[in-house]
C-alpha cells in the first residue's frame, strides 16, 4: 500500500525499563506488514529529520511503536502522553515475507524485538509455530516486557551479563534442532549480530533467513541514499535499506562487505 501522511492521537504509553510502548490511533487505510516502519517527526530541538520505528502492534484502529531511548528524538517520543499528537509517514519499506509455512525462529537483538513481536503475532494467526529468541544486555533492561511477551510466545532470553536466561548473545539460544532444513529464521538486531547469524547458518542456510537491518535513515523514501547496504547483485552495488528493505532475504546482501563496515 502507498505510505500515508497522517496525524495520530496518542492513546496510552506503557513504560518498560529503557523503552516505552507508544500506542496511537490509526485510520482504516493503515495496514502495515510486519517489518515495515513508520517515520515519525520527533519534535523539539528543531529536529526536522523524521525517525524510523518498526510497527510493534497493529490491531483494529490501534497501532504502537516500542521506543528505546538513545538520543533526543527517541527521548521526545517516549515521553508522549495520552492526547498528544504524532506526525507520521508510513507504513514504509518492505516487510517480511510471511508465505513460508512450518516452524519459525525469530531472533531479536535488543530493540530488534519490536518488528519481530509483530511478525510473531501474524505468523501465529496463520497457524505457524513461533519461537522468539531475545538477546539483551541485562535482565532488567526492558522492565516487565519479557513477562508480557512470554505470555504470547515461546520466549527464550539471553543476557550479556548472565543476569537472566542464558549468558551470551541471542545466538546461544539456537538449539541443534533448529536447522535451515526444518525451520525458517527471521532476525533483527545490530549488524554484528546479523553477520554472526549468517556465519552460523552458513551459505547453505541463507535461503531460510530474512533479516531486518537497523541502518541510520534520513529521507526514508529511497532518495538520499544515506541508508545503503551492500548487495550481492550488481557486484560492488548497494540497496537502500529504507525502500528496498529494511527486510531483506539474507541471500540478497553481501555479508563480506557487511562485516567489513561493522
Ligand atoms: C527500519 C528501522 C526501524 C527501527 N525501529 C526502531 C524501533 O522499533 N524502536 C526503536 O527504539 N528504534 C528503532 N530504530 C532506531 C531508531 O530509529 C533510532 O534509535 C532513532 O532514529 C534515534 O534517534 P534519536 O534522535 O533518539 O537519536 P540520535 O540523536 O539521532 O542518535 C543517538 C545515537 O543513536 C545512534 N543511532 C541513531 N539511529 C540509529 C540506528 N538506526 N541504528 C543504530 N544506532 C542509531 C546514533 O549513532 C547515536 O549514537 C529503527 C531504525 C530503523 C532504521
Ligand atoms: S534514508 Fe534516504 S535513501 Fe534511505
Amino acid at each position: 500500500m502507498p505510505p500515508l501522511a497522517f496525524r495520530a492521537t496518542v492513546l496510552e504509553r506503557r513504560d518498560y525499563g529503557c523503552a516505552s510502548e507508544v500506542i496511537f490511533r490509526v485510520g482504516d487505510g493503515f495496514s502495515p506488514l510486519p517489518g515495515q516502519f513508520v517515520h515519525i517527526l520527533c519534535g523539539g530541538g528543531g529536529r526536522i529529520i523524521r525517525r524510523p520505528f518498526s510497527v510493534f502492534r497493529h490491531e483494529g484502529g490501534i497501532a504502537s511503536v516500542l521506543v528505546r531511548e538513545v538520543g533526543g528524538g527517541t527521548a521526545w517520543l517516549r515521553r508522549r502522553r495520552r492526547g498528544d499528537e504524532l506526525d507520521i509517514l508510513g507504513p514504509l519499506g518492505r516487510g517480511f515475507d510471511l508465505t513460508g509455512g512450518g516452524e519459525h525462529v525469530l531472533l531479536a537483538g535488543g530493540i530488534g524485538v519490536a518488528p519481530l513481536a509483530y511478525l510473531g503475532r501474524r505468523l501465529t494467526e496463520r497457524g505457524g509455530k513461533v519461537t522468539l529468541l531475545w538477546g539483551m544486555e541485562k535482565g532488567t533492561e526492558y522492565g516487565s516486557l519479557p513477562e508480557s511477551l512470554g505470555e504470547e510466545f515461546d520466549l527464550h532470553i539471553a543476557t550479556a551479563d548472565g543476569s537472566r536466561g542464558k549468558e551470551g548473545t541471542v545466538l546461544e539460544l539456537l538449539s541443534p534442532e533448529m536447522t535451515p532444513g526444518t525451520h525458517l529464521f527471521y532476525a533483527c538486531g545490530p549488524r554484528s549480530m546479523l553477520v554472526a547469524l549468517t556465519e552460523r547458518l552458513s551459505t547453505a542456510g541463507l535461503p531460510s533467513l530474512q533479516v531486518s537491518v537497523e541502518e541510520r535513515m534520513a529521507c526514508g523514501l529511497g532518495a538520499c541514499r544515506g541508508c545503503t547496504v551492500p548487495a550481492v547483485e550488481h557486484p560492488g552495488g548497494y540497496l537502500a535499506a529504507c525502500r528496498d528493505g529494511p527486510v531483506f532475504r539474507a541471500e540478497e546482501l553481501d555479508w563480506k562487505r557487511m562485516m567489513e563496515s561493522i
